[in-house]
């Protein structure tokens, strides 16, 4: 989705990763909202929208929030149709969503016929702080896969560790990625011509 009206850009945003890592909240740390530190599960999907400038363009984006829970993928598949971009998430405090980062997007991939481009996150650094330990992913592991998903497979991507909790790296996530996708629409353009 990434028709221009009167000059602004528009762009779906779909929010991945496991039940839990922090999905609805870095959407809502994002839009202004506050934190919540209870933890109600999104119920198949919820979406929201934000204007944004990025050099000098007007951007809406339409961020989508899919449940993380299996047993959605049914209602979840059509909601990667059309999205030009990717925000997965992980918690950087359970292995478990890092190892299962690849299957999200091997679902995208499946579901959306391509991978956009793609914000990799590890959500909940400031629990790194608080309580560091030795299982916790480490950033250069989250940093490596980012990595190899660009130099590889060439999509275009990001890596950042985030908290939904105080706010770190959640604006510089969407700007940045926000500018991958006005220059991803740009060759698409020029491929087009
Ligand atoms: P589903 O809707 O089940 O897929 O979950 P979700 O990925 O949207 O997770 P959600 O945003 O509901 O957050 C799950 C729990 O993690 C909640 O208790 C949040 O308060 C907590 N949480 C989310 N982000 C952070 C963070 O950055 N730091 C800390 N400390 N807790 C977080």
């Amino acid at each position: 989705m990434s028709p221009e009206t009167q000059g602004t850009m528009m762009f779906k945003l779909v929010l991945i990763g496991d039940g839990a890592v922090g999905k609805t909240s870095v959407r809502r740390k994002y839009l202004g909202k506050g934190f919540i530190s209870s933890h109600i599960a999104t119920i198949g999907v919820d979406f929201a929208q934000k204007y944004v400038q990025v050099n000098g363009t007007t951007c809406r984006l339409v961020i989508w929030d899919l449940a993380g829970q299996t047993g959605f993928e049914r209602v979840r598949k059509h909601y990667y149709q059309g999205c030009s971009a990717l925000v997965l998430v992980y918690d950087i405090t359970s292995r478990e969503t890092f190892d299962n980062a690849t299957r999200w997007l091997a679902e995208a991939y499946t579901y959306a016929g391509e991978i956009p481009p793609t914000a990799i996150l590890g959500n909940k650094v400031d629990l790194r702080t608080s309580n560091d330990r030795s299982e916790f992913v480490q950033p250069e592991e989250g940093q490596a896969f980012m990595e190899l998903f660009t130099k590889k497979l060439g999509i275009p991507s990001i890596f950042y560790e985030t908290s939904a909790k105080n706010g770190e790296n959640i604006e510089e996530t969407f700007s940045s990625l926000t500018r991958l996708m006005i220059n991803q629409e740009a060759k698409r353009k020029g491929k087009k011509k």
